[in-house]
């Protein structure tokens, strides 16, 4: 049974409704141990999500894409930083960038989410151009802008309260600056 403060929410039920098979995977429950923005990245994309979903909501959008779209959009895992370091050291110039986690995990996100999960064109778009515009692929639907500009206001929240090193109460119940 999955007991997170967000089931405590106002529109936490529905949120979880959608997103219910996900939160439960193995592989998505991997993240936990993951560091993002300094929290763990499962906390960190439950945020953007429920957030994303509530809007998507209040807009009359497609919550439930927006849902799913959101939680899968950091569905990666790191690779070892020896082996990330080797792979920059290999390029010149601008792909030195283009080679970092920075900029490929969006799409390695939306590959993780197709091969674990069933996901729709618009879920892809709002998986794979949640970066932009640090990433040059511009978001083609409205969803996509909205979980867009909720995970840049979250990945500040999330920076600036870690770097504070204040307790950070999740929506999954954890406090999370600790990982
Ligand atoms: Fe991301
Ligand atoms: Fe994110």
């Amino acid at each position: 049974m999955i007991n997170f403060i967000l089931e405590h929410r106002k529109y936490g039920r529905d949120f979880i409704d959608n997103v219910q098979d996900i939160i439960i995977h193995p592989y998505f429950k991997g993240l936990k141990s993951y560091k993002h923005h300094g929290i763990k990245r499962f906390d960190h994309s439950l945020t953007v999500a429920y957030y994303s979903f509530v809007i998507a909501r209040k807009l009359h959008l497609d919550e439930r894409a927006v849902a799913r779209g959101a939680l899968l959009h950091d569905f990666f895992f790191d690779t070892p930083l020896e082996e990330r370091r080797r792979i920059r050291k290999e390029e010149r110039g601008l792909n030195k960038i283009k080679v970092t986690q920075g900029y490929t995990h969006p799409k390695t996100a939306a590959q993780n989410a197709q091969k674990f999960f069933e996901i729709s064109d618009l879920e892809e778009d709002i998986i794979s151009k949640h970066m932009f515009p640090l990433t040059p692929d511009k978001p083609e639907y409205t969803e996509s802008w909205v979980v867009n500009g909720v995970d840049t206001t979250i990945a500040i929240k999330e920076f600036f309260v870690s770097f504070i090193q204040h307790p950070y109460w999740s929506l999954s119940g954890q406090i999370n600056y600790k990982l």
